[in-house]
């Protein structure tokens, strides 16, 4: 009951990771309140601090001196006075600038929980500069919000960096690591990681494998020129794409089974960015909640599924013949005795390819969905791009057969399109967090081995250094001068280095296969009276719109 309280209590500060999130936060850039936000991210708010203080004397009282909390009003009090003596200088010294941070809490009552981190990251950046560090209640972190760190900590000293910290809701989810995104580095978890990337590529040009843009074609027309939500018919297109590349089912729009998959999906997103506190303290794990139990309720539906389709595929697996990434998995597990420790598969147990297959859905279908609705939204914003797009797919395509991968080096404005929207809103607007593997330095400040790193591509994607007009959309400054592609180098939607994206050409893949057969085939317009789809979003898991109709207008294909 006690401890319960203490919770209470600290739920009502932010806990700013993109995977402890502060919740459902629907954002605000580019507004004046933004700017002004600032100033108030970096000052301790004293009313939140005054009513912390007060709220543990009162708990501290109610519990007969608990040694625990007479050792929080201890630690704040002689914190708070530490401050006085030390400065939060943000230039002081040459050490990395820090946030001022007390015991326990760390600088978390300097943050505030109205902004979503990678925007409040970016506040914090405008006072302390690219490169700063805070504590995560008791955790050194380093945050980082420039293109030429994040390219030392992913690229020149990926490595070092390619650690992942300890978290509880993960641990929960990936059976203590047998997955790749939250699996720390080790030889096992790279031959793994090798493993699912080339089995990605039995997707290749197989467009086969992506029939689900007819059904999703078909679902959108089938509005019959009213207004439609496209998030849903989306979300479900991309979920059954990742069916087909995991097990090998493709489901009908009403199966149930899909709809199965769907549900446990989104339940896990939902509870997943509501577990943040036990994320930051791992012994409140012991206490009820809410959120742990939904999302146990979630894994355990999830994993029931996903046994099944093992137990399937390994009774029904021929030699020769892989159908998925679930038999590309079975076969390379070493068979007792067949193999050496060094083989790939090698160590690859029945958790290994359940937590990987489970990541597929969990890491490939947000993400992609969200960013097809994101470029949407855009497009309804700006008609002129939509129909730049739908001019080079009829010149390069035309509208007598359906586009293929192969096209895609025809259609530069296409990509420049998509590029734009990985750009504007980054799905992952904060990578999963990094941890050092070793001693190591940023920027020539020393590391020690084990500090969290996160890395804020929010505010590298909208750095005005190096884009103009970071806040617009302008597909062309993907394009040089004479329509040929161009990659800045501060443009990074899928990370680098060792811990890059491993779904990245499946995902590239899907966007521009789904995005090109929409255009294609149809157009989007806003119905009459409606709002534009709002352009700021709100953070779950991954940042995305919030839900917006249009109008599918079809456009003439000539039958072949
Ligand atoms: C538009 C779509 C996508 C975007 C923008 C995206 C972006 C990212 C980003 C930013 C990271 C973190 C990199 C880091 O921590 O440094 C990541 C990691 C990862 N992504 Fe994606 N992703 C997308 C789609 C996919 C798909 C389709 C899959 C699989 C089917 C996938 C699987 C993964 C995995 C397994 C990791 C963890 C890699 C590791 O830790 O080694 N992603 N992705």
């Amino acid at each position: 009951m006690l401890l319960k309280k203490v919770a209470s209590i600290l739920t009502g500060f932010a806990v700013p990771c993109p995977f402890l999130n502060f919740g459902n936060c629907t954002l605000k850039t580019g507004s004046p309140a933004d700017v002004a936000w600032g100033r108030s991210a970096i000052s301790l708010n004293w009313q939140t601090a005054v009513s912390l203080v007060s709220s543990l004397f009162s708990l501290l009282l109610s519990s007969l001196f608990s040694p625990w909390l007479v050792v929080m009003v201890m630690a704040c009090l002689v914190l708070l006075a530490r401050r006085r003596i030390a400065p939060d200088s943000p230039h002081h010294q040459g050490a990395m600038p820090c946030l001022p941070h007390l015991p326990l809490l760390g600088s978390l009552p300097w943050l505030s929980p109205h902004l979503p981190p990678h925007l409040l990251f970016t506040q914090l950046s405008h006072r302390y500069g690219p490169l700063y560090s805070l504590y995560m209640g008791p955790h050194y972190t380093v945050v980082i919000n420039d293109q030429h760190h994040a390219r030392e900590v992913l690229l020149k000293r990926g490595r070092e960096f390619a650690g992942r910290p300890y978290m509880v809701t993960t641990d929960l989810l990936t059976r203590g690591g047998k997955d790749i995104a939250f699996s720390d580095f080790s030889p096992l978890w790279k031959s793994h990681r090798r493993l699912v990337h080339s089995s990605f590529t039995l997707f290749g040009e197989g467009t086969h494998k992506l029939q689900d843009i007819d059904s999703l074609c078909e679902e959108l027309q089938a509005s019959g020129g009213g207004p439609v939500d496209p998030g849903p018919a989306v979300s479900r297109a991309v979920t059954n794409v990742v069916c087909t590349l995991v097990f090998s089912s493709t489901y009908r729009r009403d199966d149930p089974e899909l709809a199965q998959v769907m549900e446990y999906n989104d339940g896990i997103v939902e509870t997943i960015t509501r577990g943040g506190l036990v994320d930051i303290y791992p012994c409140l794990k012991v206490f009820p909640s809410e959120a742990l139990s939904k999302l146990k309720e979630c894994i355990s539906v999830r994993d029931q599924l996903l046994t099944r389709k093992l137990e399937e595929h390994k009774a029904s697996m021929r030699e020769g013949d892989t159908r998925d990434l679930l038999d590309a998995l079975i076969q390379a597990q070493a068979p007792r005795g067949q193999r050496s420790a060094q083989q790939e598969g090698a160590g690859l147990t029945d958790d290994h390819i359940l937590m990987t297959a489970a990541e597929t859905f969990g890491a490939g279908v947000e993400t992609t969905s969200t960013t097809l609705l994101w470029i949407l939204a855009y497009l309804i914003h700006h008609p002129q791009v939509q129909e730049r797009v739908q001019k080079e797919l009829d010149e390069v395509v035309g509208r007598g057969r359906g586009v293929c991968l192969s096209d895609r080096a025809h259609l530069p404005y296409l990509d420049s399109v998509i590029n734009e929207g990985l750009r504007i809103r980054p799905v992952s607007p904060v990578l999963i967090p990094h941890t050092a593997l070793c001693d190591s330095s940023i920027g020539g400040h020393s590391i020690s081995c084990g500090t969290r790193v996160l890395i804020n591509m929010w505010a590298i994607h909208h750095d005005p250094q190096h884009w103009d007009q970071p806040d617009l959309f302008k597909p062309e400054r993907f394009l040089d001068d004479q329509g040929r592609r161009v990659t800045p180098p501060c443009f990074l939607p899928f990370g680098a280095g060792p811990r890059v994206c491993v779904g990245e050409s499946l995902a590239r893949m899907e966007l521009i296969l789904f995005l090109s057969s929409l255009l294609q085939r149809m157009s989007f317009q806003l119905p009459e009276g409606a709002p534009p789809p709002d352009l700021q979003g709100r953070v779950g898991v991954v940042l995305q719109p919030l839900p917006y109709k249009v109008l599918v207008i079809p456009r003439e294909m000539c039958q072949t």
